[in-house]
């Protein structure tokens, strides 16, 4: 164990628990040495030259001396490739059935007969005759060139789990890659190396630490011919290695980018799609699911902490936003509410009459959210550990006893969610969180986590696994342990309560995760750096899928200053998930603990917050619908200009807004780079014509927040009827906006409204899907006074 091993444990696990984490770091260790298949002798291997073609519906296969693929266009555009006989199921990611294939597209011999080529409405895909596999707009353009993959075969066998591989891909000179899940560094990812295995970085992470806990083999590529997405459904641990392209690099000849994919095991199978952002994300989501509805609750401000300690301090939290007038929509209760740190129970001593709390919060309109871990206290007599053994939900290893490791609670086991009866018995528990009257779940420490003194804190990757019936082992599981834990919990709360939206989010899971709900940052370092790195996840998980997120707000670690408080609280009134959080040891995070003016400010903050809730409505339906992500990179609608692909510090809030927050200690102003069109300072009313650069005063009240014009905006009037703001279109060019609204909760039809805006005479004329009843008070803004 090296030093910086040791201090990670301690940071994580406190003394106490030091020795234990000691023996379990050396019990996984021999474990995985007993029961870890060897990688004995390998062999290489290419896919050697082409053989010969079979046309199937929606492409063929080309088969190679060594190899073979399978090019499968489903209906809708998306690309699917698959070597040495990979199938697009079984796969966690698709959302079901996998889609149809286009009927109308065929594999046909290339002109020069260099290869093979499949021409779909919006993508070529070329063949060539050693396995290189090329895509191309449909005017010719190349997005991306996948060379002949490598295998490293275990000697004397067939290919098969086992087998190591390695890709090789070419994108444009001008390519920027976005995604891999939750990365702390981007949300543009510049060249470097980025692991593919869910961890949890320990104490609290910033821009510098990756992986993190959800990682995803997920790619957006954004260049000039057209944005892609490439997925690779694998679930193998992984690293992607990118190299940025530079254009006229030697000799006047680009430089593609590059980018290297090496996987410990597992299918060499993939997905292309191609098109504009929206596009790529509603073809993405259909392929994966589409984004959970959050309740309209969970739209609203919300509190946590690890350590509230006692219900009375719960009243005491509540009270103080009652009584200074802040709107506050839920509570969320932390492992320390639970009997000695088990899940499933409550201590009864601090927390005497949960539902009673539950009840009283509620008629104040306050939600109580209880976190949920994985890992079960084993400990016979605790209910939880005999009910999960009796149904042989428990990890167990190659031997068959059950893997044990440590979590909060001490000696723990581990449910097999990628078990089916694991996950109906494990849901079966949450009947016991709804009678304790919480209205929603908070899934943490599944990477899964397992403190270790020294090694990976996680389970050994000997341990076995059900793998839906097909068996396996961690190697395999280790990625999707959070997001099949997120269905169990999603599946039950659907069951339990068939009328209710379940409020789910997770800290782990892989690509599909937004079926089940959403997730937050993880413990974010309390710093500049760890508020940048808040926004970095966001709008990455949104490119990937996943548009319901944010940050433990103030940071989890320490006391941030006010400034930093107040700026952290100012970003997150505008992101989808948006709840102060800290860890036990660190300082509160309720807006009056950082004096009277931060307070002033924040409320200012929470109030525009209540303000936009129909707009975070409406944006929630559109994820739903579309998988457009609510925080949206500024290149969303413009991805041909290269200056905003590289603007992490800013994004667009649905098609209506661009919020700038600020990100550096003692700014009072910030620089904006604008997309395309005219915008609208929302604080001043004075418009600027995008593109370009502007300055905008920033000052500690509040953070930039330009409108679009013609954009509609549903907002709460002042007597809390939906009114729409409408920003001035440009003459002679129409504006609009789509507004959904519904109960809240439940799953009736919203209602959708279709809004158009013209100038006409110098005055705004807002419609209705074509009518002049327009059914909302109507707030112009934006024109001259
Ligand atoms: C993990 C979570 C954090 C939580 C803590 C105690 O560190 O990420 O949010 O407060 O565990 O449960």
């Amino acid at each position: 164990m090296d030093s910086r091993d040791l201090v990670r444990s301690v940071r994580m696990v406190g003394s106490a628990n030091g020795l234990r984490t000691l023996r379990s770091a050396w019990r996984r260790q021999r474990t995985d040495g007993r029961d870890l298949p060897r990688r004995g002798a390998e062999r290489a291997r290419v896919p050697g030259p082409a053989q010969g073609v079979e046309p199937l519906p929606g492409g063929g296969v080309v088969r190679f001396t060594r190899s073979s693929l399978r090019v499968r266009v489903a209906v809708g555009g998306a690309v699917f490739c698959g070597w040495d006989g990979a199938e697009p199921e079984p796969s966690y990611a698709l959302a079901g059935e996998c889609p149809a294939v286009d009927t109308r597209v065929e594999l046909e011999s290339d002109r020069n007969g260099d290869g093979w080529r499949v021409v779909s409405e919006r993508v070529t895909v070329l063949v060539s005759r050693h396995g290189a596999v090329e895509f191309r707009t449909p005017g010719g353009v190349l997005l991306r060139r996948d060379l002949p993959p490598r295998w490293w075969d275990p000697a004397g066998r067939e290919p098969g789990d086992r087998t190591r591989w390695v890709q090789r891909s070419e994108t444009a000179a001008d390519a920027c890659v976005f995604g891999l899940g939750g990365r702390a560094s981007g949300p543009r990812l510049r060249e470097g190396s980025y692991r593919l295995w869910n961890t949890d970085p320990g104490g609290s992470f910033g821009p510098g630490d990756d992986p993190l806990y959800i990682t995803m083999p997920v790619q957006m590529v954004v260049a000039d011919a057209s944005c892609h997405l490439v997925f690779h459904d694998n679930t193998w641990d992984g690293r992607v290695t990118l190299r940025d392209g530079e254009e006229g690099a030697g000799s006047g000849h680009d430089r593609p980018g590059g980018c290297e994919l090496r996987v410990d095991g597992g299918p060499l199978r993939y997905w292309v799609l191609t098109g504009s952002p929206a596009r790529i994300l509603a073809g993405w989501t259909a392929l994966t699911g589409r984004p959970a509805l959050p309740p309209r609750w969970a739209l609203g401000y919300q509190h946590s902490r690890w350590g509230f300690g006692d219900e009375q301090e719960v009243r005491r939290v509540a009270a103080g936003f009652r009584e200074r007038g802040l709107p506050l929509s839920a509570l969320h209760l932390d492992i320390d509410h639970y009997d000695g740190h088990r899940v499933f129970t409550v201590d009864r001593e601090r927390f005497p009459d949960l539902p009673g709390l539950a009840a009283e919060l509620r008629r104040d309109g306050v939600r109580t959210v209880s976190i949920v871990d994985p890992a079960v206290k084993a400990e016979p007599g605790n209910p939880v550990y005999d009910s999960g053994t009796a149904a042989g939900a428990f990890v167990r290893d190659a031997r068959g006893q059950e893997v044990r490791g440590v979590v909060w609670p001490g000696e723990a086991v581990f449910p097999d969610f990628t078990d089916a009866r694991a996950r109906k018995w494990w849901g079966t528990l949450y009947a016991e969180r709804l009678a304790q009257g919480f209205a929603g779940v908070w899934h943490d420490m599944n990477e899964p986590v397992s403190f270790a003194a020294f090694g990976e804190p996680t389970l050994p990757r000997s341990a076995r696994h059900a793998l839906e019936g097909r068996g396996g082992d961690h190697r395999e599981a280790h990625n999707v342990y959070g997001l099949t834990m997120a269905r169990a919990g999603y599946e039950a709360l659907r069951e339990l309560e068939p009328d209710t939206r379940p409020f789910l989010f997770s800290r782990s899971g892989w690509a599909g995760m937004q079926r089940y709900g959403g997730t937050w940052s993880g413990d974010v370092t309390t710093g500049w750096s760890g508020l940048r790195a808040s926004l970095s996840l966001v709008i990455g998980l949104g490119l990937c899928g996943v548009p319901y997120s944010g940050p433990d707000v103030g940071g989890f670690t320490g006391t941030p200053s006010p400034e930093l408080y107040l700026r952290w609280f100012q970003l997150g009134a505008f992101l989808p998930f948006f709840r102060t959080h800290s860890a036990i040891t660190a300082g509160r995070r309720e807006p009056w603990e950082f004096g009277p003016r931060v307070e002033e400010h924040a409320a200012a903050a929470l109030r525009e917050r209540q303000r936009l809730l129909p707009y975070f409505d409406t944006l929630a339906h559109v994820a739903r619908r579309t998988g457009a992500p609510y925080v949206r990179p500024l290149w969303w609608n413009d991805p041909e200009d290269r200056k905003l692909r590289g603007c992490g510090d800013a994004f667009l809030l649905g098609d209506a807004l661009l919020v700038a927050p600020v990100l550096e200690r003692g700014s009072v102003t910030r620089a904006i780079r604008l997309p395309r069109g005219r915008w609208y300072d929302t604080a001043t009313g004075t418009a600027y014509e995008g593109p370009g650069q502007i300055l905008l005063d920033a000052p500690l009240g509040r953070i930039p927040v330009l409108a679009r014009a013609g954009a509609v905006l549903p907002v709460t009037g002042e007597d809390g009827t939906v009114e729409l703001e409408v920003w001035a279109p440009v003459a002679g060019r129409t504006g609009g906006g789509i507004v959904f609204t519904d109960e809240g909760d439940g799953w009736a039809a919203p209602l959708v409204e279709r809004f158009t805006t013209r100038l006409a005479d110098g005055q705004v004329v807002v419609e209705r899907d074509g009518e002049d009843e327009v059914g909302h008070r109507v707030r112009v803004r934006g024109l001259p006074e």
